[in-house]
């Protein structure tokens, strides 16, 4: 393999401390995605009890009106009350939320239905809360804060397909990370043998296969590996696979869905499929939440959660510190700040270069 590093002219160790989007605090790739689709909450996590939520700093609550997932602004248009608060409550007209200061009640679309005050100005009101678009696919309720979003949700076809189980894994907040350096972690086939030894990789086989990174669709770039690469039969992850092997022979793709979501298949001659649907979904510009579906076509649905939910529980957790701790939070916009391995991290700054066409398509650098 070639080893060449790709070093930035006029580099030198001060520079890497330094980044003016850290005193900015919010980049325009931050600011960028707010035109696309994050799931906010699972669909089995989506009552009628409100639940507050938060997405690109933005905090939202999300109810199940007549059945239905709807996200609002979690501010009564009152007095600014959290309406996640507040409770739903019926009447002839259907559903709504009714805050817990006043009891103003709002519709799915936002609007107020009533002022318990003033019956009757019911109908007249002007007072709404912003409601935002949703979409309740793949097991999850996701928002776009734009009214128009960039790319269509992503493609999970495993999840519709009878012959797979999913489970969702339960979510997990990190406060220290940028939900972009999440997906380049998770699209990283580098780290396995050094933060997954034993697990996912082993630390006596740091080198990777040889892999092809291409866009596959016009919002994907996918990462495949060229050959199979091996994964410790005993992790637990594989389990409902009999082998005598010490590991497991398997071919790997990634699917990216700009600019956040991965879907991760895992799959081996015999036919055995293991998929992870992941979104880091950015809750402010430097804290996020995991969500993660897996399926698979192979084992019992009696072990699913142990093999996967409590797997990647563990798989995540070894990752958590290593992500948190990377600085500049925000990714650099100047390439050259941070260094790429040659044929090592083709699919990084091929992500890196697509982020920053999105970020210079949606958010300008005037700010305008
Ligand atoms: S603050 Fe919500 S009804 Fe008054
Ligand atoms: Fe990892």
């Amino acid at each position: 393999m070639d080893t060449d590093w790709a070093l930035a002219k006029n580099q030198s160790l001060a520079d890497l401390r330094l980044n003016r989007m850290d005193a900015e605090a919010e980049g325009r790739i931050y600011q960028a995605l707010r035109h696309f689709w994050h799931p906010v909450i699972y669909s089995q996590e989506l009552t009628d009890s409100p639940e507050r939520v938060w997405l690109c700093g933005e905090q939202l609550v999300a109810v199940r009106l007549d059945g239905e997932a709807v996200v609002l602004n979690d501010m009564c248009a009152h007095r600014g009350t959290a309406l996640s608060l507040g409770k739903v409550v019926a009447s002839d007209d259907g559903e709504a939320i009714q805050c817990p200061y006043h009891g103003w009640r709002y519709a799915g679309d936002g609007r107020c239905v009533l002022a318990p005050q003033r019956p009757d100005l019911a109908g007249k009101l002007r007072a709404r809360v912003k409601s935002h678009n949703v979409v309740e696919r793949y097991g999850m309720v996701w928002v776009c804060l734009a009214d128009d979003p960039h790319f269509p949700l992503p493609e999970f076809p495993q999840f519709e397909d009878p012959s797979y189980d999913w489970v969702a894994v339960p979510s997990t907040s990190w406060d220290h990370t940028f939900a972009v350096r999440r997906t380049e972690n998770y699209t990283d086939p580098a780290h396995l043998a050094f933060v997954h030894d034993g697990y996912l990789g082993d630390s006596r086989q740091p080198a990777i296969p040889e892999y092809e990174v291409s866009q596959t669709a016009h919002n994907v770039l996918q990462m495949r590996l060229a050959e199979p690469c091996f994964e410790p039969a005993s992790a637990g992850k594989n389990k409902s696979i009999v082998t005598e092997s010490e590991f497991l022979e398997v071919m790997k793709t990634w699917d990216c869905f700009m600019p956040l979501t991965v879907l991760l298949r895992v799959f081996d001659t015999e036919g055995n499929d293991y998929c992870l649907f992941f979104h880091p979904t950015p809750t402010s510009a430097t804290t996020i939440r995991n969500f993660t579906i897996g399926a698979r076509n192979f084992g019992s649905a009696s072990t699913i959660f142990d093999e996967i939910a409590g797997w990647n529980k563990i798989v995540y957790e070894q990752d958590e510190p290593i992500v948190s701790s990377q600085r500049p939070e925000q990714l650099p916009e100047d390439l050259s700040m941070e260094m790429y391995l040659a044929g090592v991290d083709t699919f990084s700054l091929r992500y890196r270069k697509w982020l920053l066409e999105l970020a210079d398509e949606l958010v300008p650098a005037d700010g305008s």
